[in-house]
This record gives C-alpha cells, sequence and structure tokens, in this order.
C-alpha cells in the first residue's frame, strides 16, 4: 500500500473515530506495544540510548554509567545503516497502517466494545509510552488492551514492554484504566498463514524443478545465553512459529532455524545467520530463503543484515538467496490482528481475563521485581 494511499485510509479511519468521540463514547484502545526504531537517521542515538538503558533487554554491569557510553560509540556505525535503508526505520509506519487496519476490522467483528482505536507505544522510539499515555487521556479511554506486537514472548520484549507500562502507571495516569493482555500469539492460524503466503511467493522466484530442494532457513533476533538460562520462554515460542508454519506448508522443503542480530563479546543462542549461510554452501547447498520469523514489520535487522550484509555475502559463495517479505502490509496479516483482538475481547467478556494465563508463571531464575508487580497490576490486584 502506498504512503499515500495509508495517510488517506488514515484519515478517514480518524473522521470515523472523531464521529463516535463527539458522539460521547470512549474509544476502546488497542495499544500496540513495539521496541520501535528511529523514524529518521537523527533520532538514531535517542533510541540507542534508551535501548541499552534497558536491562530487561541488554543487562549489563553499571548499566547507567555504561550504557551511554556504548550507545554514543556505536551511533555513527547505526546511522550509517538507517541511511543505507533510506533513511530512517520503517516501524512506526507498518504499525500505524496494521493498527489503523486491525481497529477498522475490529469495529465490525466486535461491536459491542466499538469504536476502537489503535494507539502506538514504542519503548525505545517515537511515540514513547508517556507520549501515548497523554493521548489515551486526551480521548477519554477508560479500556484498554496491551496487545503485544512480537509474537512470541520474551522478557526481554515484550516483558520489558509490559514492565515499562507498570512503571509510568502512576505518572501518566494510565491506572485508571482498565487493562487486559495480549501477550503472545506465536502460533495464531492467521499469523501463520500470513509468513506461509510469503514463503510461498519468495520459493515462487526458484525454478519449479528444484523449488523442492531450496532450504528455509528462518531467522529470529537471538537472545544472551544469560537470558535463554533464566529460563526465558522465546526460544521454545519461536520454535514452535516455525514447527506451525512447516506444517502448514505440508513440510515441503527442508528447513533450519538460526538467529541473528547478537552483540557484544558474552555468549548468544545461535548458531548465527550468517555463519547457517557460509555452512550451507559449504554442504552445496545452491538455493536459500530466508524467513524472518519473529517480527511484525520489516525494520533494520531485516533491511540491512538480511538484505544487504548476508544475502550479498552468500551470493559471493555461490547461494541464490531471497528473503520471504517481511508482514507489512499483509491484509492476512492485518485480519489475523483483529482476530486475535476479537478473541480476546470474547475471552475477557467470558471472565477468562484480564491477563493471559501464560503470564502467571515467572521465569525461574528472575530477580526482578517488577516482573511478578506487573503481571498483579494487570490483573487488577496490584494497585
Ligand atoms: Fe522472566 Fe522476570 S525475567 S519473569
Amino acid at each position: 500500500m502506498s504512503l499515500l494511499r495509508t495517510s488517506v485510509v488514515s484519515r478517514a479511519l480518524s473522521r470515523s473515530y472523531a464521529t463516535a468521540h463527539a458522539a460521547g463514547k470512549s474509544p476502546t484502545a488497542v495499544v500496540m506495544l513495539n521496541m520501535g526504531g528511529p523514524s529518521t537517521v537523527a533520532e538514531t542515538h535517542d533510541f540507542l540510548l534508551n535501548l541499552f538503558m534497558d536491562g530487561d533487554l541488554i543487562p549489563l554491569p553499571f548499566q547507567r554509567f555504561l550504557a551511554p557510553v556504548i550507545a554514543r560509540r556505536r551511533t555513527p556505525q547505526i546511522e550509517k545503516q538507517y541511511t543505507d535503508i533510506g533513511g530512517g526505520s520503517p516501524i512506526l509506519h507498518y504499525t500505524q497502517l496494521q493498527g489503523d487496519g486491525m481497529a477498522k476490522l475490529l469495529d465490525e467483528l466486535h461491536p459491542e466494545t466499538a469504536p476502537h482505536k489503535a494507539y502506538v507505544a514504542f519503548r525505545y522510539a517515537r511515540p514513547l509510552t508517556e507520549v501515548t499515555a497523554r493521548q489515551m487521556k486526551e480521548d477519554g479511554v477508560k479500556r484498554a488492551i496491551a496487545f503485544t506486537q512480537y509474537p512470541q514472548y520474551s522478557c526481554s520484549t515484550t516483558g520489558s514492554s509490559l514492565n515499562e507500562l507498570f512503571r509510568k502507571r502512576k505518572s501518566t495516569e494510565l491506572d485508571t484504566i482498565e487493562w487486559s493482555v495480549i501477550d503472545r500469539w506465536g502460533t495464531h492460524p492467521g499469523f501463520i498463514e500470513a509468513v506461509a503466503q510469503n514463503i510461498e511467493a519468495a520459493l515462487a522466484k526458484f525454478p519449479a524443478e528444484t523449488r523442492s530442494e531450496t532450504v528455509l532457513l528462518f531467522s529470529a533476533h537471538s537472545l544472551p545465553m544469560s537470558v535463554v538460562n533464566r529460563g526465558d520462554p522465546y526460544i521454545l515460542e519461536v520454535s514452535a512459529s516455525v514447527n506451525a508454519v512447516m506444517q502448514r506448508l505440508g513440510n515441503s522443503n527442508p528447513f533450519r532455524l538460526v538467529w541473528q542480530s547478537q552483540v557484544g563479546p558474552s555468549a548468544w543462542m545461535g548458531m548465527q545467520t550468517g555463519e547457517a549461510l557460509k555452512g550451507l554452501a559449504r554442504l552445496g547447498k545452491k538455493q536459500v530463503v530466508l524467513v524472518p520469523i519473529a517480527f511484525t514489520s520489516d525494520h533494520i535487522e531485516t533491511l540491512y543484515e538480511l538484505d544487504l550484509e548476508y544475502t550479498k555475502e552468500a551470493e559471493e559463495l555461490g547461494v541464490e538467496v531471497h528473503r520471504a517479505a517481511s508482514l507489512n502490509d499483509s491484509p492476512v496479516f492485518i485480519r489475523a490482528l483483529a482476530d486475535i483482538a476479537t478473541e480476546h475481547l470474547r475471552d475477557c467478556k467470558a471472565g477468562k481475563g484480564p491477563t493471559s494465563i501464560q503470564m502467571s508463571l515467572r521465569c525461574p531464575g528472575c530477580t526482578n521485581a517488577t516482573c511478578g508487580q506487573q503481571k498483579a497490576w494487570f490483573a487488577g490486584s496490584g494497585r
């Protein structure tokens, strides 16, 4: 969908929301939680600073002192990467587009809680939680769903966003709102279908005679082993997504799940995507489809790392690589988001809310007090 069409759709949606608001009905907010990315190159330093300050994502010794130093040191290199992918991250553009499309569908699928309005709350980039909270207050929101846009749960990602909501609840009056949480959806059939369709489109670029020999290389953001070893569920949940996609594809191709984007010298979950591509070249594999499986839109890890770095390296080794498109403006995916939210609202009405039962178990190795409090707050007992 073009940017122009998107803004026309957004204006139409705001008009219909404005009418409902004028009629005195406060919207049911669906808050799209994600890490975010710098929309312009100039925002790169602040994004990195917020990211390295987050102990839920990257636990550092002396975090408050080390984080600014690391952010400053990495800024020039990351600015160059954002310049190379067109001058900024498209995450905000796609999250708004997905959220607005989902809210419109929700009005039809679950009219009892209409009007619905999507809000974006990013953890490290504009719009941050406090800005979104102000907007929600202005709109008179009384009921909200915190809807993670990370399909698979990790305490470093979804957990971090929920901890941030919990921390900001008093200063931003978020605690006057009735909340419920969608904290994971990595095997939802709509999500799996959207990913599978994008893989099929990438596979179709290979000749029919050799298509079934093409290796599907699922690539997800890696995690430090210190996080994996405290019992974080992410690795298992990404594996479950891959398994569900392969079942949907009828196990049509050989596949592997590998991990990308590790930073720093400590041990991270492997094997790494770049090493896997080299290994496949050594094994004589000539065709690969790279599949981003743990993110809902293009971002620097797909547009720079997969497209500009790994694909080029693999092609130099004689491997033809096509990347499955990210979910971006996929109508199948936007419908899946609406279905997930509808199921959640029905569950809440049936008394199954307000928190996911999956949230009730903390990591066995968790030492972060906020995790437990945040879960109690969302359950309505921790104010
Ligand atoms: Fe997983 Fe706290 S780190 S629940």
